[in-house]
C-alpha cells in the first residue's frame, strides 16, 4: 500500500474535502461533475480510496473522511494555499490560478512548496522587494498578449 495518495487520488481527496465543507456531504455526481470526469471513474476511486483507509460511506450521511482521509486533504488544502499566496503576490488573477494550482500542485515536490511559501513569506515582509519586482515587469518582454 502506497504510504502517499496518487497525484488523481489527491485531486479526489481535496474535492471531496471541499465538498464536505461546502456543502455537508460529497455526492458522486457532485465529485464527478466539478473533476470533470465519469460517475463510474469516482465509484471506482472511491471504492480505492475506502480500501486505503482514506474514506467512507456512512448510510443517510455519505462519503465521510476518515482521519487519515482529512489529514491528507488539510495538507493537500494548505499547499494549494501556499501557492495561491505565492501567485496573488505576483499579481495573477484568480482563474489563472486555479487552473495553474491544480494543474502544478501535485507534481510539486515538499521541499519546493517549502521554498515559494519561505519566498511568499520573505516578499509580504519586503514589499519594497515586491515593488521593484512588479515594476519591473511592467517592460517585460515575456507578458503574454
Ligand atoms: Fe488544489
Amino acid at each position: 500500500m502506497p504510504s502517499t495518495p496518487s497525484q488523481s487520488a489527491e485531486d479526489y481527496l481535496e474535492r471531496i474535502h471541499e465538498l464536505i465543507e461546502e456543502k455537508g456531504y460529497a455526492r458522486v455526481v457532485d465529485i464527478a461533475s466539478s473533476l470533470k470526469v465519469k460517475q463510474a471513474s469516482v465509484t471506482n476511486m472511491v471504492q480505492k480510496l475506502g480500501e486505503l483507509g482514506y474514506l467512507h460511506y456512512v448510510k443517510y450521511r455519505g462519503l465521510v473522511l476518515t482521519d487519515k482521509g482529512r489529514a491528507v486533504a488539510c495538507k493537500i488544502q494548505q499547499r494549494h494555499a501556499t501557492l495561491s499566496r505565492f501567485f496573488s503576490l505576483l499579481g495573477l488573477d484568480a482563474e489563472t490560478q486555479q487552473l495553474d494550482i491544480e494543474g502544478i500542485e501535485h507534481h510539486l515536490s515538499p521541499a519546493t512548496v517549502s521554498c515559494l511559501a519561505d519566498l511568499a513569506e520573505f516578499l509580504e515582509k519586503n514589499p519594497d522587494v515586491l515593488r521593484q519586482f512588479t515594476k519591473s515587469r511592467k517592460n517585460s518582454k515575456t507578458k503574454p498578449k
